[in-house]
């Protein structure tokens, strides 16, 4: 018996078969409530603590899906055992100044907050989480990279359609997002929409280190120039604070700009199964004395 089979055996299962069924057939699957409110809160005020204690250097670090624009500097590379707080696109005015606040001005907090602060730790290694990891098939779930991300108030900034294979991609590919709404994520706030079945089709590119330190930088590489689905073939998650959405990692997903006066938090955390390949050519990367964690707390 491999290793992932004993894990497969001692999960507990708790999606049932028609949710299993909805996500193989829709690539997403919504689960109302999973973290409750007080988890949710516990998650938001470490994020703020973060944030408060984070002093910016003189280089600034701003977080766009815009291929042009993406921050590819050391920072973001070293980020993948770290934890760093990115800007929004639009935080700073022409002379460089922040237009307001820092807390307000946060695109994101990126990318190892699960295996270095213990509230993120606690959310996001928990047995049901584990649980549907298993359900939905990922063997012997690690987990590789969290996120926080704010979607500002006025200034949150689009996410463009993307495949998360494309970032974070293995052999076979096994990279899961389980996405979890820290605060309402509305139409006017910007909440995900995801193009149901979208899954089913071919990863389009995917985003590379150039070399081998991260002075060398990143590249995309095209696989497949079929086009993503445009907006409107895209339907909109608007769900609850406490929902969880767990999105395929071949599924096209985007977010719109925040203009509303309201954030949208949401916690993301992003897996891959042990039992498969992880090019040295990710931009993430762990050093040998911080290796990847299993979901289940088994060790990896
Ligand atoms: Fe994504």
């Amino acid at each position: 018996m491999s290793r992932g089979q004993a894990y497969d055996l001692v999960m507990a299962s708790v999606l049932d078969d028609r949710q299993i069924e909805q996500y193989r057939r829709d690539g997403f699957l919504v689960i109302e409530g999973f973290a409750d409110r007080s988890a949710c809160a516990d998650l938001k005020a470490a994020a703020n603590h973060i944030v408060a204690e984070f002093e910016p250097t003189g280089q600034r670090t701003i977080f766009t899906t815009n291929e042009q624009e993406r921050a590819s500097n050391a920072e973001f590379l070293a980020s993948g055992s770290s934890i760093w707080c990115f800007f929004e696109q639009e935080a700073f005015d022409a002379d460089g100044t922040l237009r307001t606040s820092k807390e307000l001005s946060i695109n994101k907090i990126g990318h190892a907050m699960h295996d270095l602060d213990p509230v993120f730790e606690k959310f996001s290694y928990r047995p049901e989480l584990a649980g549907v990891a298993s359900d939905i098939g990922l063997v012997d779930a690690l987990a590789l990279q969290s996120m926080y991300i704010f979607k500002q108030p006025l200034i949150g900034g689009e996410v463009g359609c993307h495949q998360d294979s494309t970032f974070l991609y293995t052999d076979p590919m096994t990279v899961t997002g389980f996405w979890f709404a820290i605060e309402d994520a509305t139409l006017q706030n910007g909440c995900l929409w995801a193009k149901p079945g979208g899954h089913r089709t071919s990863l389009r590119k995917v985003f590379k280190r150039a070399g081998t330190t991260d002075d060398d930088g990143t590249r995309f590489e095209e696989l497949d120039s079929s086009p993503l689905p445009s907006p409107s073939e895209l339907v909109p998650l608007e769900v609850a604070a406490g929902t969880m959405v767990i999105l395929h990692g071949l599924l096209p997903h985007w977010s719109d700009i925040n203009r509303s006066e309201k954030s949208r938090h949401a916690y993301s955390l992003h897996c891959i199964s042990a039992a498969s390949d992880y090019p040295e050519w990710n931009w993430l990367r762990r050093p040998l004395d911080m290796p990847l964690r299993s979901l289940a707390g088994v060790g990896a």
